[in-house]
């Protein structure tokens, strides 16, 4: 059980609470009476938002998980016959129960990354069987971005692997959970390294960087959301109050709010990962290009850190944990975690 306090620690980047200007934007839409199911105005206002930073084709749903984004999304693209190749690390194949095996039927072919990125090479090995009734059909690859492992594809990584994915009629999907994260560290716009690198469809999160509930699937090109809408609702995320998830994305849109905290959250994993490295008993062992950091300490060390800052476990057999940074955390929390750990150590 985690320890339930308020203090701020790094377990994950959901355990932050709601950015307050999200707060004041669902509050300012909570006015009156507004259509149900997506037909208000807040809804379409965000979509517009979405096809300005992902390009005019863009067609957005809004649903209330990272898990149904991925899930639901990939329904629209996948039938049951059809394989989805991911890293092994991903969300879609270790943190989502099966889902995309239940909900879509189909099977989810992995690739070992050990830094959560996945590329044509590595790919290669599950593109046989093609045209093959005995074989189930590869026909997505998804990809994470940033990585479950706090790292980031570049522009052309991401390219390649599309085009990969289109010359053997394929498409590619991006889970966009900590996509913010990504743009930050790339100081790129959205588009640059999703719709213009060739992602078909993306999950865009929302809910790891200030918002309170909220995650959007954004088709990046005509003719793939086709029957989307009745995937959603047969799915059960069609929110009836949808404007309340809108009101968010239009929140996290203006003045570059989503910038500012995935700005913070990057530059205090940064920094932390500097401060851990100074530490001789501590290892990081990513590449530090968001807002996770991964390190070996000392297993008895680091559960009794976890009796003052819960944070979760990556891999048991090296004592490799995670340790996340959100849009609110300040330098002090980290000076307060090194602090101890030394403490710890010295003990
Ligand atoms: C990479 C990634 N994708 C998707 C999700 C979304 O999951 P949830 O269904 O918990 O919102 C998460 C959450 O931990 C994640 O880390």
């Amino acid at each position: 059980m985690e320890n339930n306090t308020n203090k701020r620690g790094f377990g994950s980047d959901n355990n932050a609470g709601i950015h307050p200007d999200i707060l004041k934007e669902i509050i300012s839409s909570n006015t009156g009476h507004a259509a149900g199911y997506g037909s208000d105005v807040y809804t379409e206002q965000a979509q517009n938002i979405f096809k300005e930073h992902l390009g005019s084709e863009t067609e957005t749903f809004f649903v209330f998980t990272g898990t149904a984004a991925n899930v639901l999304g990939l329904s629209g693209i996948l039938k049951s016959w059809n394989s989805v190749i991911t890293a092994s690390t991903a969300h879609l194949e270790g943190d989502e129960c099966g889902a995309p095996e239940k909900f879509i039927g189909c099977k989810v072919l992995v690739v070992d990354a050990p830094d959560g990125k996945i590329n044509p090479e590595l790919i290669e090995k599950h593109m046989h069987g093609i045209d093959f009734e005995h074989h189930s059909q590869p026909k997505v690859i998804s990809i994470t971005q940033a990585t479950e492992m706090g790292t980031v594809y570049s522009v052309d990584e991401i390219a390649r692997i599309a085009s990969f994915a289109h010359n053997r009629n394929m498409l590619l999907h991006m889970d966009g959970s900590r996509i913010a994260n990504a743009a930050v560290s790339l100081s790129l716009p959205f588009k640059a390294f999703t719709t213009d690198a060739g992602v078909d469809v993306l999950s865009f999160g929302g809910t790891k960087n200030g918002m309170m509930c909220g995650e959007s699937i954004c088709f990046l090109k005509p003719g793939l959301s086709t029957d989307f809408k009745y995937i959603r609702k047969q799915g059960m995320q069609l929110a009836s109050k949808m404007r309340f998830i809108s009101a968010q994305y239009i929140g996290y849109f203006r003045n570059d709010l989503w910038k500012k905290c995935a700005s913070n959250s990057n530059a205090m994993a940064k920094t932390f990962a500097e401060k851990l490295k100074q530490i001789p008993e501590v290892e990081v062992t990513q590449k530090v290009q968001s807002n996770g950091v991964f390190v070996i300490m000392p297993d008895k060390i680091a559960g009794k850190m976890r009796n003052y800052y819960f944070f979760y476990p990556w891999d048991e057999k090296k004592s490799e944990w995670r340790l996340m940074c959100s849009w609110d955390t300040e330098e002090n929390d980290i000076e307060d975690f090194i602090e101890l750990l030394k403490k710890e150590l010295k003990k």
